[in-house]
């Protein structure tokens, strides 16, 4: 689904973007160049980073090495 209609980004390209960098909406944006236009698209985009890095820290809770 496109979130930025500005610069034709979906979201899977903002999931990817904040697994591989830091995990930052100000990373994502500087990355994909997301919300830099219109900005319209900026506090979707932010959900989609939190929801990210959500998913990835309860990752490494569920992780227990043995
Ligand atoms: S919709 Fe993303 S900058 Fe306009």
């Amino acid at each position: 689904m496109y979130v930025c209609l500005c610069k034709a980004i979906t979201d899977s390209q903002i999931k990817q973007a904040a697994d591989e960098g830091d995990g930052s909406f100000r990373a994502v944006r500087e990355s994909l160049g997301v919300a830099t236009v219109c900005g319209s698209c900026a506090c979707e985009a932010k959900k989609l980073v939190k929801a990210s890095a959500r998913s990835s820290t309860e990752d490494q809770l569920l992780y227990q090495p043995a």
